[in-house]
């Protein structure tokens, strides 16, 4: 027999029914997916739970948390805020309004950076992670290899911090140290085998013009790469090889298209050998990586 229903008390079924159409007026794409994601969040379970047990009912309390939490969804605040973690490479990690979203095609970013790094050749490895954010690459990174250690680098203290909470939660910090720094200043007594980077590279211009799940909430100092995007990847270019051994290399993420071949192009015109570019998974040619 199934749960007596309180007056008042509407199911999981009617509840998701009015969140997607709250959620649809709001204009988020993705309306019902996200309603059962935020039950799902709200209860500590997982989505598939949720839509299995649809004639279930919230408390009141829990009601008016979930109202809460779909007020927000419609305010455009991203998904993944709301649920306060999003899964990179495997893992979960904790996400604050300091930190971007990591996003699903920086796991390429890492499943190549894993690629060209160096033969170990019987010693331990050093990635730098620069502009680390919530940390996602580096403790990918280090998950990955255990004969990798990472330092982790954000010019945001706040970014840095959520870094640290990360790589502490994940099992990670004896291997991964977190440093509040701008660029390669903070370590410019190491020698790397790799520098990976998602740096900012969204041409200023265009950041407000973004949906307003970017627009309005994610970190500006995490988009914006100047005028043409390439601000960061450029400095980058300039001072990293400095950072790495005779074999290491530089992998980059950029906007894609446009832009990675002219991120190649700084990456020559600097000096860096064997520049290649590869695609994402959509097929847009968007990482870029050199040699020192
Ligand atoms: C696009 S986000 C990438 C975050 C994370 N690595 C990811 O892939 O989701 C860029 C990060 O670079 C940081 N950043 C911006 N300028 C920087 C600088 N000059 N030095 C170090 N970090 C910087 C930002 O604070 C932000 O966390």
């Amino acid at each position: 027999m199934g749960a007596a229903v309180t007056l008042g008390e509407l199911t999981f079924r009617e509840q998701l029914a009015a969140a997607t159409t709250t959620l649809e007026a709001a204009g988020v794409p993705t309306a019902r997916v996200d309603a059962e994601w935020l039950l799902a969040g709200l209860l500590g379970i997982g989505r598939a739970a949720v839509r299995m047990d649809l004639r279930r009912t919230l408390s009141a309390l829990l009601a008016e948390r979930y109202a809460d939490a779909v007020r927000r969804r419609a305010r455009r605040e991203p998904l993944q805020r709301i649920l306060g973690w999003e899964e990179f490479c495997g893992l979960r990690l904790r996400l604050t309004d300091a930190v971007l979203v990591p996003r699903p095609e920086t796991e390429a970013l890492v499943e190549w950076a894993l690629a060209l790094l160096p033969v170990p050749g019987g010693r331990r490895l050093l990635a730098l992670d620069l502009g680390t954010g919530s940390g996602c690459i580096a403790c990918a990174l280090a998950s990955e290899r255990s004969d990798l250690d990472v330092v982790a680098i954000d010019v945001s203290p706040a970014a840095a911090a959520v870094a640290l909470g990360n790589a502490r939660a994940l099992g990670l910090a004896s291997r991964i140290r977190v440093v509040a720094a701008d660029l390669l200043d903070g370590v410019r007594d190491l020698d790397a085998d790799l520098i990976v980077s998602n740096p900012p590279y969204l041409p200023s211009g265009l950041v407000a013009g973004l949906e307003p799940e970017v627009s309005s909430y994610e970190p500006r100092m995490a988009l914006d790469g100047g005028a043409d995007g390439l601000v960061l990847i450029g400095r980058l270019a300039a001072v990293a090889r400095a950072r790495l051994r005779p074999a290491g290399v530089l992998v980059v993420e950029t906007a894609g298209g446009a832009q990675a071949a002219a991120a190649a192009e700084l990456l020559s015109r600097s000096g860096w050998r064997s520049v290649a570019v590869r695609a994402d998974l959509a097929g847009v040619d968007r990482f870029v990586a050199g040699s020192a």
